[in-house]
C-alpha cells in the first residue's frame, strides 16, 4: 500500500517529483506560475472535476498537476477523495515514486487529509496477485501539503485516512478473490488474522458447531457444498460494560442458486455474493487499527450455496435459530436464511444496534441502481445515522420502507413465513423477512448494486468496492465519540 505522509508549509516548499493542485472552475489560479495562468485562461484547462492538466518546467515541481475540483460552492469531500485519486493515478502511470496534493482549504485539515488519504490508497487499489505479468511499478509515497498552522491535524487525518483504507483494501481483497480461493474456511482464516493483529478474540464453528447452535439456515444452504460453511464471531472489547454494536455480514462465497439455479450468463460475478461478509471483516481491521473504545461484534455467516443430492430443495420447511420456521420458494433466496440465524444470535449480545449488510436481492440494484445501497431497518434513529454516515463515508445508503404490508406478503402457506414474497418490491419483502429476526434497534444494507461495479470509477476500480467497509467505519467513529 502506498504510504501517505502529510507535511506543511507553502507548495513551493515541497520537493516532489509531481505536485498536484486542485482549481476550481472558472478561477484563475494563483501563484503557480505563467503557465498554469496560461492554461486557464486560454481555456484549455476549465477546472471540471476529473480534468487534468500537466505542466512541465514550473518551479513549484518538476511536474504540476492541475486537477479539476469542479465548481466551487458543490465542494465537498467525496470531491476530494475523486481528485486525489487522480493525481495519485497520474503518478503512478508516469512511474514516480513520489507525488505531492496540495489540500484545499476549503474544510478542516483533518478532514481533507483523511479524505485526500482515503481517496489516493483506494485509487490505486489494484487486484492482480493471480495476473503473472502484473505491473509492477507502485508509488511509493503520496504527500500532503497542509497549512504550517494546521500540520498536527493533517497528521492526524492522514493516520486515520489510511486506517479506514486499509479496512476497505482488505474487503476488495476478499471480495475480488475467486470462490475456489475464498472459501468459507478462507474467510474464517482471514478473520482470525484480523483478530491477532488487533487482539480481538475470534470463535469459529465449524459443520459440527453450527448443528450444535441450532444455526439451521446456515447448515442447510451449506449441506451440499464440499467446502464446508463456517460462522464467524469476532469481538472487540474495548468499550469497558456498554452494550455492543454488532455487525453482520452475508458471505454466500459461492451462489449458483442451489437447485433454483441461476442462468448462467454472469454467474461469475456471483462470488461477489459474499461481499457483505468482507465488508464486515475490513471494518473490523478498520476498527481495530483505529482502536476505537468500543465494544463491537461481528458476525459472518460463510458458505456457499450449491445444487447437489443433498442440496436444499424448493417446498422443504426449516426450523431456523430463532425458532420460526420457513417455507422455501426458492433455494436462490438462500441469503435471508443465512441472515435470519446470525440476526437471533446476535440477541445474546444484547446489543445496543444492529446493522446488517448483504447483496441480498436483485430488486434491490434495480431500484436504485450502482449509486445507492437500500437501507432499512426498525429504528428511525439508527436508519438517520447510518444514512448520515454513508453520505459522509461517500458510500450513500437510501431509505426504504418496510410497510406491513411486506410482511403480509411473506405468510407461509404451510409454515409462519416463505422465503420469497415474489417479484415485486423484492429488496423490500427481503427486509420484511430479516425485520421478523430483529428484536433490537436493527438497520439492513442491501448491496447488491453497491459492492462491485463493472467499469472503473475515480477511486473505485471495477470489480469489488469495498462498499460498505467505509460506512461502517463512520458509524463506528460517530458511536465512538
Ligand atoms: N445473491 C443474490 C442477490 C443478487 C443478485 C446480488 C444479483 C447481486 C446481483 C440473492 O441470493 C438472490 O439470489 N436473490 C434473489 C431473491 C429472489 C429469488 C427472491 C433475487 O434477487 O433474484
Ligand atoms: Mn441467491
Ligand atoms: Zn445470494
Amino acid at each position: 500500500m502506498v504510504l501517505i505522509g502529510a507535511t506543511g508549509g507553502a507548495v513551493e516548499n515541497v520537493s516532489a517529483e509531481l505536485l498536484a493542485v486542485g482549481l476550481y472552475k472558472g478561477e484563475a489560479p494563483e501563484g503557480l506560475g505563467d503557465a498554469a495562468s496560461e492554461v486557464v485562461s486560454s481555456g484549455d484547462f476549465a477546472g471540471k472535476l476529473g480534468d487534468t492538466s500537466l505542466l512541465y518546467g514550473q518551479e513549484q515541481a518538476p511536474r504540476l498537476l492541475l486537477v479539476g475540483l469542479g465548481e466551487r460552492e458543490s465542494f465537498d469531500l467525496e470531491r476530494l477523495r475523486r481528485a486525489s485519486a487522480t493525481a495519485a493515478r497520474r503518478a503512478r502511470a508516469l512511474k514516480l515514486r513520489e507525488a505531492a496534493l496540495a489540500l484545499p482549504q476549503e474544510a478542516e485539515a483533518r478532514e481533507t487529509a483523511r479524505a485526500a488519504a482515503e481517496g489516493a490508497i483506494l485509487g490505486l487499489y489494484r487486484f492482480d496477485r493471480h495476473k503473472s505479468g502484473a505491473e509492477s511499478h507502485e508509488l511509493e509515497t503520496f504527500w500532503l501539503v497542509s497549512g504550517e498552522h494546521d500540520l498536527e491535524q493533517a497528521i492526524e487525518g492522514t493516520d486515520v485516512g489510511q486506517k479506514v483504507a486499509s479496512g476497505a483494501v482488505l474487503a476488495r481483497d476478499l471480495a475480488n478473490e475467486p470462490s475456489n480461493v475464498a472459501t468459507p474456511a478462507y474467510l474464517a482464516e482471514k478473520a482470525r488474522e484480523v483478530c491477532q493483529r488487533h487482539g480481538m478474540q475470534v470463535t469459529v464453528l465449524d459443520r459440527a458447531g453450527l448443528q450444535e447452535e441450532g444455526l439451521t439456515g446456515l447448515s442447510t444452504v451449506g449441506r451440499s457444498a464440499s467446502n464446508e460453511p463456517r460462522f464467524i464471531v469476532l469481538e472487540h472489547r474495548k468499550g469497558g460494560d456498554a452494550a455492543p454494536i454488532v455487525l453482520v455480514g452475508k458471505a454466500v462465497t459461492f451462489d449458483s442458486g442451489g437447485i433454483s439455479i441461476k442462468p448462467s450468463s454472469g454467474l461469475e460475478d456471483m462470488k461477489f455474493d459474499m461481499s457483505g461478509g468482507a465488508a464486515v471483516l475490513g471494518a473490523m481491521e478498520a476498527l481495530g487499527a483505529l482502536d476505537l473504545a468500543l465494544n463491537v461484534v461481528a458476525l459472518v455467516p460463510a458458505t456457499e450455496n450449491l445444487p447437489g443430492g443433498d442440496a436444499y430443495k424448493p417446498g422443504d420447511v426449516l426450523k431456523l435459530h430463532s425458532g420460526k420456521t420457513v417455507e422455501i420458494v426458492t433455494t436462490d433466496a438462500e441469503g435471508r436464511l443465512i441472515l435470519a440465524d446470525a440476526l437471533s444470535y446476535a440477541r445474546r449480545y444484547e446489543p445496543a444496534a444492529v446493522i446488517d449488510c448483504a447483496t441480498l436481492t436483485g430488486a434491490c440494484h434495480v431500484a436504485l441502481g450502482d449509486h445507492a445501497s437500500g437501507l432499512m431497518g426498525n429504528d428511525e434513529g439508527l436508519i438517520s445515522e447510518v444514512r448520515a454516515a454513508g453520505e459522509a463515508a461517500g458510500e450513500r445508503a437510501w431509505h426504504l420502507p418496510l410497510f406491513e404490508e411486506y410482511t403480509e406478503q411473506i405468510k407461509g402457506d404451510v409454515a409462519d413465513i416463505k422465503n420469497s414474497g415474489g417479484r415485486y418490491g423484492g429488496a423490500l419483502t427481503a427486509g420484511a423477512f430479516l425485520k421478523e429476526f430483529a428484536d433490537y434497534p436493527w438497520a439492513h444494507l442491501d448491496i447488491a448494486g453497491t459492492a462491485y461495479g463493472k467499469k472503473d470509477n475515480a477511486y473505485t476500480p471495477k470489480g469489488a468496492t469495498g462498499v460498505p467497509t467505509r460506512l461502517l467505519v463512520e458509524f463506528l467513529l460517530g458511536r465512538a465519540s
